[in-house]
């Protein structure tokens, strides 16, 4: 399994405690940048990480930007991804329960680093439920 991480400058501190983590217990990383705290254009990265995901050259990915807004906003321009901006536990499981999200996103100036350890904890964790949350996603894609 290996993750992609992502973020700009807003969210770079963040990212780089997760890719931490992640490395931590045991997954796979790819780092999509950004690599300091310099300026740089979210919609760069999302595309990036977003592009590697539909050719599933990673299984899934973590995007962080200031609040999460922009990165959610980039990313779900591709089809077939479903980024899902999670700052509380509850929607990250759901997220995934309903939504089959494939990208989550985060704030880095919103959720603080042990919130977000336990957000990418659930999400990692639960499943998608299918059924008739299959006919509403392909919906979306249709
Ligand atoms: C960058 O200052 C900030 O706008 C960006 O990180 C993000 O919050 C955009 O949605």
């Amino acid at each position: 399994m290996i993750i992609g991480v992502g973020s700009d400058h807003g969210g770079f501190e963040l990212k780089e405690f997760i890719k931490d983590y992640l490395q931590h217990i045991s997954y796979h990383v790819s780092d999509f940048g950004t690599y300091s705290n310099e300026s740089v254009d979210y919609p760069d990265i999302a595309k990036l990480l977003c592009k590697d995901l539909i050719l599933n050259k990673i299984d899934c990915g973590i995007l962080i930007c200031g609040t999460g807004i922009g990165m959610s906003i980039a990313a779900n321009r591709f089809k077939g991804i479903r980024a899902t901006l999670t700052n509380d536990m509850f929607t990250a499981i759901m997220s995934k329960r309903h939504n089959n999200s494939n990208v989550l996103v985060m704030g880095g100036r919103v959720v603080g680093k042990d919130l977000a350890v336990k957000i990418v904890d659930c999400w990692l964790n639960e499943k998608f439920e299918g059924d008739r949350h299959i006919r509403r996603l392909n919906k979306i894609d249709a």
